[in-house]
């Protein structure tokens, strides 16, 4: 667990270490905590072609991304195996010198098709969102456009194809809260395959967040405590976003991301791309920074970087630490999961 290396630090002294990219804000669910189908409907308004990031771009901009210190970066969506040729963006990451780790996050029903050309090309995991194992409660959840069949074929795919998995589950109170066990049951049997309960959050302005609707990651494992013992397990790296426990009785473990009741910004190592190519320092920011018109006016790498440095040094984000204290309901603007892939 380092703090090492020469990454730029923000007013928070935090260095900058993990890029997470958005490739496309497109999506084949409808989930409602996120893009909930009557605001999302199919002729919504998303990016066009246009304002989107070519890979040629999105690989220069990572490039000096590494040069400056991140390790890893993870491609998000929507949902990013829906782009074209996602393939060939993780071969061209996997080029660059120095990146230890390319993750990707995804909803799964296309990792039977993608999966064996995604580890050949040299991604090492992916984290697949699965809110539900009841087949009922997840197509409600989802929009009903996927089943758990379809998300528990993706999963097969990646393991078949080496890659490390873990399981996303967004718990919402009135929505799913029944199958926290239920899940927990399925994936303990599954020891490569870490689960991790996810307090729902108040992304963007589309979901219908209210405080009472998220379920404190502490009364989720004293459920759990009631089959089987947990212990804490140590974080892999510096700013681990999930707290993770070990069952006493078996190899598995499970992990809380609890954004809401234990916020983590104070280790928040985190910078995000959108598709159209702005960079956000936080989930809430409400800005971006346009990197893309740097790039397409002919920047050059040290003009890229010292552009990235100048964001991240005067970086002050840290929403989730002081949620409690702002004013509902929130008059300020605030940009969508779907746009900036969580
Ligand atoms: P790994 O730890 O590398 O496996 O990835 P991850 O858990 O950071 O990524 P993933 O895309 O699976 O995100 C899981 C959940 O954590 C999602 O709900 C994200 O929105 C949330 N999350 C990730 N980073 C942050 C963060 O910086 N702030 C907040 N509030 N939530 C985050
Ligand atoms: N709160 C918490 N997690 C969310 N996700 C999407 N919307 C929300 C939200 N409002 C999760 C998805 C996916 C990950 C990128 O973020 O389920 O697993
Ligand atoms: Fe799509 Fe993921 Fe959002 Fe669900 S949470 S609508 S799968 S981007
Ligand atoms: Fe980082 Fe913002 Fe999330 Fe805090 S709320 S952990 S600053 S992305």
């Amino acid at each position: 667990m380092t703090k090492n290396n020469n990454a730029p630090l923000d007013t928070l002294k935090r260095p900058l270490f993990d890029l997470r990219i958005s490739i496309t804000d497109r999506c084949n669910f409808r989930c409602t905590y996120c893009m909930p189908s009557d605001i999302f409907p199919t002729d919504y308004g998303f990016l066009p072609k246009t304002t989107i990031l070519s890979y040629e771009e999105i690989i220069k901009i990572a490039t000096n991304f590494v040069e400056l210190g991140v390790r890893k970066v993870r491609v998000t969506g929507g949902e990013p195996l829906l782009r074209k040729d996602v393939v060939q963006l993780v071969e061209g990451l996997n080029k660059i010198e120095n990146l230890r780790e390319i993750g990707l996050t995804t909803n799964g029903v296309l990792l039977p098709k993608y999966a064996k050309q995604l580890k050949n090309a040299g991604l090492k995991r992916v984290n697949v969102s699965l809110d539900a194992i009841n087949n009922d409660v997840f197509t409600k959840m989802n929009g009903n456009k996927g089943t758990v069949t379809d998300v528990l074929k993706g999963i097969d795919a990646a393991l078949d194809a080496g890659l490390g998995v873990k399981i996303n589950m967004v718990v919402r109170k009135g929505w799913n809260e029944q199958e926290i066990v239920p899940m927990a049951k399925y994936f303990k049997e599954k020891s490569n395959i870490t689960l991790r309960f996810i307090e729902f959050m108040d992304v963007g302005a589309s979901n219908g967040w209210r405080l009472d609707d998220v379920i404190p990651s502490k009364e989720i494992l004293n459920e759990l405590q009631k089959f089987s013992q947990l212990e804490p397990v140590n974080p892999d790296y510096y700013g681990e976003v999930a707290k993770r426990y070990k069952y006493l009785d078996s190899d598995s473990e499970i992990g809380f991301i609890t954004s809401v009741t234990e916020t983590f910004c104070s280790s928040c190592t985190r910078i995000r791309i959108s598709a159209d190519g702005k960079i956000y320092t936080c989930l809430f920011a409400s800005e971006g920074h346009d990197i893309k018109s740097i790039v397409r006016n002919g920047a050059t790498n040290d003009d890229i970087k010292d552009y990235i440095i100048d964001v991240w040094n005067k970086r002050e984000d840290r929403y989730s630490d002081v949620r409690h204290i702002n004013t509902f309901p929130e008059k300020r603007k605030k940009i969508e999961m779907s746009y900036i892939g969580g």
